[in-house]
């Protein structure tokens, strides 16, 4: 028997709907977000790049390709990567249709605007910084924006989180107050190390086991865990001690919660 190092109740399991509801709505735009707190996440997952002018707009890929019409509107170009055009060029997209008709004219938000929009939800904020390396001062940038829209800041309603070391170590000089959640799989011997700028480690559910967690835990970090979809793969997940599941269906995991 491997012990597990917390309380296994779904019901206290952090439910972190990625990229918002993005089984149900596209991903990264205020649809899903909202639909996200209809389905009774606690927290919603976001992905932050830089336009050419330098503007934060939420997106995933480092290309527009998959989840915009980018091709069709600006079909001379040879690339359509996000650095690439100009706030008012990516203005012009529709981020919905790919995803579902009805969802037709969603755009492309910019931080401040999904800020703005979730604001009054209830529900924390996940932030990551992606792909950094191709926007040097992002960081900077992004802890702007979070002081301009302070509320986030004052009442706690926030984690910054990247694959980018470099990046996390560069934002929590910015904003020291922030929790900063570092994703992967770290070897467990430099986890006292990462405990020095890292308040979580946050890897791939087939990664997680329960010594995995008491690792983390013992190195006084949180664990969250991604992307769990499958309602025996959350189920295994808690049992296991995380603190939060970061999932593409925030329906399942409240149902699951709800269940006694
Ligand atoms: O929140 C975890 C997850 O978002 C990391 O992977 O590729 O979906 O950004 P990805
Ligand atoms: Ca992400």
């Amino acid at each position: 028997v491997v012990a597990t190092t917390a309380a296994a109740d779904p019901s206290t399991v952090i439910g972190v709907a990625h990229r918002g509801a993005s089984a149900y709505a596209p991903e990264n735009t205020v649809a899903a977000f909202e639909l996200a707190a209809e389905q009774g996440a606690d927290m919603f997952e976001l992905d932050v790049q830089e336009t050419k002018d330098h503007k934060l707009v939420l997106m995933h890929d480092t290309t527009l390709n998959r989840t915009t019409d980018a091709e069709k509107v600006f079909p001379n170009r040879s690339s359509w990567k996000v650095g690439d055009l100009t706030l008012a060029q990516i203005r012009k997209l529709d981020a919905g249709s790919w995803a579902d008709a009805d969802y037709e004219g969603e755009p492309v938000p910019t931080l401040g605007e999904a800020l703005g929009a979730m604001r009054g939800s209830g529900l924390d904020l996940r932030l990551e910084i992606k792909s950094p390396h191709l926007y040097p001062g992002i960081e900077g940038r992004i802890a702007g924006t979070l002081r301009r829209n302070s509320s986030w800041l004052s009442e706690n309603r926030l984690v910054i989180q990247s694959f980018d070391r470099d990046s996390l170590r560069t934002f929590n000089k910015e904003l020291p107050q922030v929790p900063i959640g570092l994703l992967g799989t770290p070897r467990t011997a430099d986890l006292d190390d990462l405990a020095k700028f890292a308040d979580e480690i946050n890897p791939p559910y087939a990664d997680v086991t329960p010594s995995y967690v008491k690792c983390v835990h013992d190195n006084g970090m949180k664990i969250f865990t991604w992307t769990v979809n499958d309602p025996d793969d959350m189920s295994r997940m808690t049992s296991y001690g995380v603190d939060g599941i970061i999932t593409d269906k925030p329906d399942v995991l409240s149902e699951m919660a709800a269940t006694p």
